[in-house]
């Protein structure tokens, strides 16, 4: 294990240059949960296509087509060595969203029916949860809830509870994206497994930055987003076990996805991934995909989980000893830390820390029945990255002391 100096990190992110956004003040970014910053080498890959590498991939019979084609290929196999899957079962999709659609569309409303069940958390993120919902209206099928504890984590026991022969999905997040807990889903995977279903993993917040390993973790689709993890907007990744990808229906149809159709509308579609992968790619977006993934394994992963937990441990303390400070997820293991001030609004309190340069996310985070579990209408998240300082944390801290003056600051 290396320890990350994120000082120098920040060199590598021309984010960090661009001051002037925040009012001439030193930017504090700490929404890494909803995206994340690109290195050059990710801006680079992807200008570098547009500027000298322009052709579309798989279609044409020349030689800037031949060097796309080896790249997008290249690119599968650094995915997929990067969570230790095969190359094809790696699907390039738009996120995270597009991924778990395509597990609803081509295998739930496929395969489920009236009498099966899928469960899910009050945990989840709306991807995880209303793609599931329109599984449920398409098929009759049930979505019901796996309880939590009271800290909000979902335990393998709770699952052990509530699964039986009816369950056919049981859809995660391995790492909730509001409360920040790393599920065990190599024992989620077991319990899931004993009755014949699938677990499908939503890595959206696990992926960028703990090390994944779809094979020793044995679940049998992991979704993720370029964007999220140092990479582009607009690109994201479904794993699937192949056999699983050979028995789905395709999700989107047109050019690239089909061996030849006739006009009675007979179709042989090609061999999965590419199956699934209709119209032209986001090639910009793979190739960035590729280096972002490539500057996160030079950094090393275990690294970044470790930097994240110091920073982690370290925005505990200091927070806590702020007695207005109301902190959701204390005992959370990775860089995701919710709180309220109290008697503020939490979106009041985002506007106020926006105003003295930092950035965080406040609301209902896209998980809309978590909030209501928690007893709270909103929550200020913030959510660190390879790049965090224990400054950045400091300059929290010491703003949210400034305590009762946040609403003065704000109004005048
Ligand atoms: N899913 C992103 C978040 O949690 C947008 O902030």
């Amino acid at each position: 294990m290396k320890k990350i100096n994120p000082h120098f990190v920040r060199k590598d992110f021309p984010m960090f240059k661009n001051e002037v956004k925040m009012q001439n003040r030193p930017l504090v970014f700490l929404d890494n949960a909803a995206t994340t910053f690109k290195p050059f080498q990710v801006i680079e890959a992807i200008s570098n296509y547009y500027l000298y590498e322009t052709a579309n991939s798989h279609r044409g019979d020349y030689d800037l087509c031949y060097n796309i084609d080896l790249k997008i290929d290249e690119a599968r196999l650094s995915v997929a060595n990067f969570i230790n899957a095969q190359k094809n079962e790696i699907v390039f999709t738009s996120g995270t969203s597009m991924s778990i659609n395509l597990i609803a569309y081509g295998y739930g409303v496929k395969y489920l029916t009236k009498d099966d069940e899928i469960l899910i958390t009050q945990a989840e993120h709306a991807s995880n949860v209303l793609p599931w919902f329109k599984v449920s209206e398409l098929t009759g099928c049930k979505v019901n809830y796996i309880p939590l504890d009271k800290n909000g984590k979902l335990e393998p026991e709770s699952l052990k509870k509530v699964i039986s022969k009816k369950t056919k999905i049981v859809a995660v997040a391995h790492v909730s994206n509001v409360l920040g807990y790393v599920l065990d889903l190599k024992e989620l995977a077991k319990i899931t497994h004993s009755v014949g279903a699938l677990l499908v993993c939503d890595g959206a917040q696990s992926v960028p930055h703990v090390h994944t390993d779809v094979k020793d973790l044995d679940v049998d689709f992991l979704s993720f987003s370029g964007h999220k993890m140092c990479g582009p907007t607009g690109v994201g990744v479904l794993y699937a076990k192949y056999h699983l990808l050979e028995k789905m229906s395709p999700f989107m149809m047109g050019g690239g996805m089909n061996a030849k159709f006739d006009m009675c509308g007979d179709i042989t579609y090609l061999l999965p991934p590419v199956k699934f992968e209709a119209g032209t790619q986001n090639i910009s977006g793979i190739l960035g995909l590729k280096a972002a993934i490539d500057y996160l394994k030079m950094i090393g992963m275990e690294n970044i989980h470790q930097h994240e937990q110091e920073l982690r441990k370290y925005a505990i303390k200091k927070l806590k000893e702020n007695p207005n400070i109301i902190i959701y997820n204390e005992f959370a293991d990775s860089g995701i830390i919710t709180f309220n001030y109290k008697g503020i609004f939490a979106q009041d309190l985002a506007t106020y820390l926006n105003s003295q340069g930092i950035a965080v996310r406040s609301g209902q985070h896209c998980a809309k029945v978590l909030l209501d579990y928690l007893g709270e209408f909103a929550t200020v998240r913030v959510s660190f990255y390879l790049y965090n300082t224990f400054e950045d944390i400091d300059v929290l801290v010491n703003t949210l002391l400034k305590g009762g003056d946040f609403l003065d600051a704000y109004f005048t």
